[in-house]
């Protein structure tokens, strides 16, 4: 069985995600650490996030990478949004995710474009929404909590620009899958979010 959760930044997909995988015994990758990734090596390079061939340079990553906490950043998901929206860094790493969700057994993944792109041949796709203020508090505190000094509005600011670039790009845009289901977080407690997702799948899993 394969679960696609797409949806933006701090909507709740990837704690949706997580638990779905729990629940179903399967594993799951967070795609977007995939981006933050090559965002941290552009970084570490020095290279230029806006021009597609340094992009694709820094794809190259050690998969050590993807254990640093500092992958979690704002500033580095604001580059991680700049590169991913060129074709030939989306290129670069579809194989690795194509292979992830159609392993034997099955798996969970969440992102952007799991839905449309990743597995469009996903058993269930949910779509996992929340406004962006109420997207904005929850990264914040999350921010604040790992000793990080940003302000509120600055991490609302940085989600209204990754938003609208994710959203607006040509290649695999932030967009529900047609046949997606649609699950609004904004006034759901984790638990609540949960359940909510599981009781979708199994509506659409069933018999
Ligand atoms: O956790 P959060 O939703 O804040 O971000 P993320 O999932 O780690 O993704 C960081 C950035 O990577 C996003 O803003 C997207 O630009 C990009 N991304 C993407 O293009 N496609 C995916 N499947 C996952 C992430
Ligand atoms: O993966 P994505 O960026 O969409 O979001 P996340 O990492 O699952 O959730 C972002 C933050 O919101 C985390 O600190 C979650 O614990 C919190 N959250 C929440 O407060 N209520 C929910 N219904 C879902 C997540």
């Amino acid at each position: 069985m394969i679960i696609a959760v797409d949806g933006p930044a701090a909507s709740g997909k990837g704690t949706i995600a997580r638990a779905l995988a729990r629940h179903y015994g399967v594993p799951h990758l967070d795609t977007g650490l995939l981006y933050r990734a090559v965002a941290a090596q552009v970084l570490r390079l020095d290279l230029d996030p806006a021009i597609e061939a340094d992009a694709v340079a820094a794809c190259d990553f050690d998969d050590t990478l993807l254990a640093d906490p500092g992958l979690r950043d704002d500033a580095t998901g604001q580059i991680a949004s700049i590169v991913s929206a060129h074709p030939l860094v989306r290129a670069a790493l579809m194989q690795r995710q194509k292979k992830f969700a159609h392993q034997p057994g099955g798996a969970v993944l969440d992102g952007r474009d799991i839905g449309t792109v990743i597995a469009p041949d996903a058993d269930a796709k949910l779509f996992v929404r929340a406004t962006p203020m109420i997207r904005a508090r929850r990264r914040h505190d999350e921010l604040k909590s790992r000793g990080s000094a940003i302000s509120y509005d600055q991490v609302l600011a940085d989600i209204r620009t990754r938003d609208d670039r994710d959203s607006s790009r040509s290649t695999a845009p932030l967009v529900a899958a047609e046949d997606a289901m649609e699950l609004d977080t904004s006034f759901l407690s984790i638990d609540a979010a949960v359940s909510r997702a599981i009781a979708l799948v199994e509506g659409r899993t069933a018999g």
